[in-house]
């Protein structure tokens, strides 16, 4: 596990007590899942020359508020007046495209980096930053993840990481149809945006 970094330098704190915070919000599954997504982060950022100490950050709070409540999220939307259409969304969407004003407020991290990293972490987006796409990926493929595939994405995202990001909006987007699911435009937005830069 990485200890290399105590992160107070984008939180107001520290690896420690981020982690507590986590325990109490999270399932131990959950939780663990978090660390691995960390390492997993670290890993693809010294891959890729990116700053490690901010991808293990990100990578570590990217589910911080995946246990909260549906009326929580829903009080946030409307507080922030942030796009109506979130309402007919659920979970999966609202954890990261909500969850980053949560944890900006609950853990003090103001790095924007980090947020937008946070904020798109499922869906992707049509504008990723280096450290958004890392994270993307890093959830996908951190070491306990088994879907059909996965070994491809890996061996993907090893070689490049713009190609781990297309390949997972692709198979994405497959998997959300073939199982009947609505697609939240900003998302679609991601896939157009990829068909584009390879056309
Ligand atoms: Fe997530
Ligand atoms: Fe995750």
């Amino acid at each position: 596990m990485n200890e290399r970094y105590d992160y107070k330098k984008y939180s107001d704190f520290d690896r420690n007590q981020i982690i507590n915070k986590l325990k109490n919000n999270l399932t131990d599954s959950r939780f663990e899942h978090c660390l691995r997504v960390e390492s997993e982060a670290i890993r693809i950022a010294i891959n890729n020359n990116y700053d490690s100490e901010l991808a293990g950050l990100a990578g570590l709070v990217h589910d911080y508020a995946k246990q909260m409540s549906d009326d929580k999220f829903k009080q946030y939307i409307r507080e922030y007046r942030l796009d109506e259409n979130l309402l007919n969304y659920g979970n999966e969407i609202w954890h990261g495209y909500v969850g980053y004003l949560i944890i900006q407020q609950e853990l003090g991290i103001n790095d924007s980096r980090i947020l937008n990293a946070v904020r798109y972490h499922t869906i992707g987006s049509s504008h990723m930053e280096k450290l958004s796409k890392i994270i993307f990926m890093a959830d996908y493929i951190e070491p306990n993840r088994n879907f059909p595939g996965v070994e491809n994405a890996r061996k993907i995202t090893n070689s490049s990481l713009d190609e781990g990001v297309i390949f997972q909006i692709k198979n994405t987007m497959i998997y959300l149809v073939e199982n009947g699911n609505k697609i939240y435009p900003r998302a679609l937005d991601a896939y157009n945006r990829i068909v584009d830069l390879n056309n």
